[in-house]
């Protein structure tokens, strides 16, 4: 038997939540630590990425599956969300996942979504993306508390591509004394540089040409702070003005403190610079950290 056959044969797909506890259980009783590694699915290189993370801080790994709608906004693409199941559980069963969990609406939110319990972080998630995105991140730290509630695992791992979204996530963990180490990894980019994302397949053939301009800008940004530059609102208009140029509407270019993700200083050492725009039919986000 082929070692992916075998991998296939190995990796358990489940739905159901006593199911997935029953499995978690049996982890434990091996003696195994549980890492986990929360996903909407349509894996990419990125997301794999996390999986090998996952694998090298636990023996045991969980993924799971759910395009979770509390955190879309009402015009945005969660009904045209990429869903690829089978293809996804071929590639995490190459990638050494254990266990893949693909719960339905009524299990994640079963009072329904209208009368759920809601978790909202204050602070920093109504900065950047929050603020583009009402709502967002209340819907990733709901979503993410319950997954966590129903996994128990001993480690999550979060892709630092969506740096805001691990920042909430950690100031949520803190908050509640939730029992799990929350981990990031660095974001896996293509060889020009575009940070791997679902939403890459949104871009047309020539946006795609023109979308690694947004990391490359945010990299002129970190460069020129490790070199002395201070005058942000330059750097960010000069950014911006390019950006705009080449076909992107920009949510946001933004240098931010990297623990609070509130705005520089000028006596800063460490920085962290994030952009959001939108290119054709694709919004893309990018970060970079710099000193
Ligand atoms: O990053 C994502 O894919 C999602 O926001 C997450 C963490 C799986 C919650 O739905």
């Amino acid at each position: 038997m082929s070692a992916a056959r075998g991998a296939l044969l190995t990796m358990q797909v489940v739905e159901s939540l006593p199911t997935l506890r029953e499995h978690v259980a049996g982890f434990r009783n091996e003696g195994a630590r549980v890492a986990f590694v929360p996903t909407m699915g349509n894996l990419h290189a990125g997301h794999l990425a996390l999986v090998e993370h996952a694998r090298s801080l636990a023996e045991r790994v969980v993924v799971s599956i759910y395009v979770n709608p509390t955190q879309f906004g009402a015009n945005e693409d969660f009904g045209n969300y990429p869903r690829t199941l089978e293809r996804d559980c071929q590639q995490l069963a190459k990638a050494g996942a254990d266990l893949v969990y693909t719960p339905n609406d009524v299990t994640m939110y079963p009072l329904g979504i209208e009368n759920a319990t809601h978790v909202s972080v204050p602070g920093v998630s109504n900065r950047l993306e929050g603020k583009h995105r009402p709502g967002h991140f209340d819907g990733v730290a709901t979503v993410v508390a319950r997954l966590f509630l129903m996994v128990a695992p001993d480690v999550a791992v979060f892709g630092r591509k969506d740096y805001q979204q691990v920042a909430v996530i950690e100031h949520m963990v803190r908050d509640l004394s939730l029992p799990v180490a929350v981990q990031s990894a660095p974001t896996v980019r293509e060889a020009d540089g575009l940070a791997m994302s679902s939403r890459n397949q949104y871009l047309s053939e020539s946006d795609r040409v023109t979308a690694p301009l947004l990391y490359r800008e945010i990299s002129r940004i970190a460069t020129a702070l490790e070199g002395g530059a201070r005058d942000y609102k330059a750097l960010r208009g000069e950014a911006v003005a390019t950006l705009q140029d080449a076909g992107f509407l920009c949510d946001y270019v933004a240098i931010r403190n990297p623990d609070t993700l509130k705005k520089s200083k000028k006596d800063d050492t460490r920085w962290v610079v994030l952009a959001a725009a939108l290119l054709g039919r694709a919004r893309l986000i990018d970060n970079v950290s710099a000193g």
